[in-house]
């Protein structure tokens, strides 16, 4: 039996340990918001956190978080940087089709919490793993910046 955390809350699964964590979250505990993109590590669509750090769920087999503390996209409203970046992000009308939205803001998170005041290339940086197909890059970094001055008050 693997055992791990969840949103907080204690998981486990004993089925095949090589089997992409995607695949357990969607499938398996019904937390649809993860999304599946490429399947590649290639767009980051399928952005969770794992232990604080962004992570390609797609590729990453359930076996690898043994033990450790995963983030999705369902929890970001109970995290004060996550409320803030959501906050943002409507503010600034950031989604357009909303595809690549949950793992644009999983990674958001990961950033802000490592740099609470990016530059325009701190940005560029972090976010350079998540592919917009509707070329929101503009409103992504407008909303960072945005949730940075948030933080600040
Ligand atoms: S679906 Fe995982 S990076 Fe594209
Ligand atoms: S909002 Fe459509 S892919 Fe990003």
């Amino acid at each position: 039996m693997m055992n791990f955390t969840i949103n907080g809350q204690p998981a486990a699964f004993d089925g095949d340990p090589q089997m992409p964590l995607l695949w357990f979250l969607r499938d398996e505990i019904g937390l649809t918001g993860t999304k599946f993109g490429c399947g590649m590590a290639l767009c980051g669509a399928c952005t969770v956190h794992v232990d604080g750090l962004p992570l390609r769920s797609c590729v990453t087999p359930v076996s690898a978080v043994v033990g450790k503390n995963v983030v999705t996209i369902e929890a970001a409203e109970k995290d004060k940087i996550g409320q803030i970046i959501q906050t943002a992000w409507v503010e600034e009308q950031v989604p357009q089709c909303g595809y690549c939205q949950s793992g644009q803001i999983m990674s958001a998170m990961a950033l802000l919490s490592h740099k609470a005041d990016p530059s325009d290339a701190d940005i560029d940086a972090a976010m350079s793993g998540n592919i917009c197909r509707c070329a929101a890059y503009p409103r992504i970094r407008a909303a960072i910046h945005k949730a940075a001055e948030a933080l600040k008050s």
